[in-house]
């Protein structure tokens, strides 16, 4: 009896020494090994077996089962794919978003600030439009005029119902359409659009001076600031006189001649070709959640659960693609700076959310951007306020504090000095959720690798996005 534990105890730590990692291991040598000893020691009378010990916990296995777990709870899927959109209607819009002949002096297009080198954004914290020379991160302005906010990356779109950082292009729940344009967007015009909202936001950019318009030097920068539709018809007038976007056109619908089309079909083309060709499902969280474990290392998994649970990221981005299920609109704390949106002229201000609703509660709330691809289009924030993906995340780590602290460096020259000395009065209207959300060691590193997990790869190359001429003849902005 004695000689059989003496044996066992003694040579099981030496043999198990050598194959800690494999639980399986150690219950066959330790069967193996009673073997042994049974023979050897057997004259001794019957023999007790030694009690295996469980394995020990694999951490890695437990946090793939608390992260499953949690995205089950927080009923998270993959993102599905939209439905596809016809050809026709895609090349159009393809060539729209990247003529030069939508802006007022031919000089800017949609892909001027929304470039696939860029990740369809423009790599600034604002944009350069009209009278911008350069692109991306390197494009200047004469005067040093800036847009009023970021431009955003266009992934996904076909998820979401409202548009702009104030939501100011949106489907309501009622199912009618909110524009700026008010009823100068007819009923005819909504009745062409195929991807609710979204086919309405090119509408936009193009009556907008500081973007596509411009102050003067061509025949729209001419018409009133008041009246949409003249601006609408102009630029249709422009493309009318190109045969190659008559038949393109014409093309794309069907049985409608494009002499009975107004901008609300070009607009809608646009949005095919964002729904069609901007779409990004195939992330290795998406494949996590399809059931393959390999797909998250041990630090994105432990953000994923930061993410859902300890700091209550997913209370405003909670959908599948990781904005807000029911449209809210929130204060996260980031400073002012830029030009602002022209709520109370010349005071650089942005009052976000309030803008569109007229309710002074929305105050400074922007929209909960969506966050798949999120690692590929710095700068981040309503006006490109953090240039750095750790740096946003880290901002929600005691929030107050960060404000406060806010690095200004990080901006270029010309918009540091524009940075707005309001913080209590941004703190006013900070959401309360994050009030007390501190974060532990490590864990916006961790929150960070969790978000680089929902990056397509298909994404990190989008130069096959351009084409390779437009029917203008215009030089492409790619
Ligand atoms: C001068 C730069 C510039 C040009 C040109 C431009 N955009 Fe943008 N885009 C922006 C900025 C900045 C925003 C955010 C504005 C805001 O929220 O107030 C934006 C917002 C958007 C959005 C909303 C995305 C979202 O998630 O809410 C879409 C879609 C879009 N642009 C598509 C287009 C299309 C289509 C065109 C051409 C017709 C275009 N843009 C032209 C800079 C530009
Ligand atoms: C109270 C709602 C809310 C919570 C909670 C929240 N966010 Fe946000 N998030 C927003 C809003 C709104 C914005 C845009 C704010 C703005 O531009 O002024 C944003 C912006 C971001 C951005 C920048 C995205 C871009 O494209 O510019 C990232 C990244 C982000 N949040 C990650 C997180 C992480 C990580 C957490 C948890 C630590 C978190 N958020 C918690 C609402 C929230």
């Amino acid at each position: 009896m004695g000689c059989s534990f003496f044996f066992a105890s003694k040579t099981r730590r030496l043999i198990f020494g050598y194959c800690d990692i494999l639980a399986h291991c150690r219950t066959q040598i330790g069967i193996f090994l009673i073997g042994i000893l049974a023979t050897a020691c057997g004259e001794d009378g019957p023999i007790v077996p030694p009690p295996v010990p469980p394995p020990p916990p694999d951490p890695r296995a437990g946090l793939i089962d608390t992260v499953r777990l949690l995205a089950e709870q927080r009923n998270l899927d993959p993102l599905l794919p939209p439905d596809p959109v016809r050809t026709e209607l895609v090349e159009l819009g393809r060539v729209l978003l990247f003529d030069k002949i939508l802006s007022g002096n031919r000089d800017v297009s949609c892909a001027t600030c929304h470039l696939p080198s860029q990740a369809m954004g423009d790599g600034r914290s604002l944009s350069i439009g009209q009278e911008g020379v350069g692109l991306g991160p390197g494009r200047t302005h004469p005067n040093g005029v800036f847009t009023a906010r970021h431009s955003p990356a266009l992934f996904n779109l076909h998820t979401s119902k409202q548009f702009f950082w104030d939501g100011r292009v949106e489907l309501l729940d009622n199912g009618s359409m909110r524009t700026p344009a008010n009823d100068q967007l007819t009923s005819e015009m909504e009745a062409v659009f195929e991807f609710g909202a979204l086919s309405a936001q090119p509408m936009f950019p193009v009556f907008t001076r500081v973007e596509m318009r411009a102050q003067s030097g061509n025949e729209i920068a001419d018409l009133p600031d008041t009246d949409y539709p003249l601006v609408w018809a102009a630029l249709m007038a422009r493309l009318s006189e190109i045969d190659t976007y008559r038949q393109m056109f014409e093309a794309a619908y069907p049985g409608v001649l494009f002499d009975d089309m107004t901008f609300a079909h070009a607009a809608n083309a646009m949005a095919g070709f964002m729904v069609s060709e901007l779409a990004f499902t195939d992330t290795p969280w998406d494949r996590f959640l399809l059931g393959n474990d390999d797909e998250m290392s041990d630090a994105a998994l432990r953000g994923a659960k930061s993410f859902m649970a300890s700091v209550r990221c997913m209370r405003c981005h909670e959908t599948d693609q990781f904005d807000d299920r029911n449209g809210e609109f929130h204060n996260v704390a980031l400073p002012q700076i830029g030009p602002g949106q022209e709520t109370d002229p010349g005071s650089n201000d942005d009052f976000g959310r309030e803008r569109t609703t007229g309710d002074p509660l929305d105050r400074r709330m922007f929209k909960t951007p969506a966050l798949r691809n999120v690692e590929l289009t710095a700068p981040y924030g309503h006006a490109g306020q953090f240039t750095t993906l750790l740096g946003i995340v880290e901002h929600y780590d005691e929030i107050d504090n960060r404000l406060a602290n806010y690095d200004v460096s990080q901006l270029e020259p010309a918009l540091q000095g524009t940075i707005l000395n309001n913080f209590s009065a941004i703190l006013e209207t900070r959401d309360t959720i994050l009030l007390d959300v501190v974060f532990e060691e490590g864990e916006a590193e961790d929150l960070v690798a969790f978000l680089k997990s929902l990056t397509d790869d298909a994404a990190r190359n989008l130069n096959s996005l351009a084409p390779v001429s437009v029917p203008s003849g215009l030089s492409i902005d790619k």
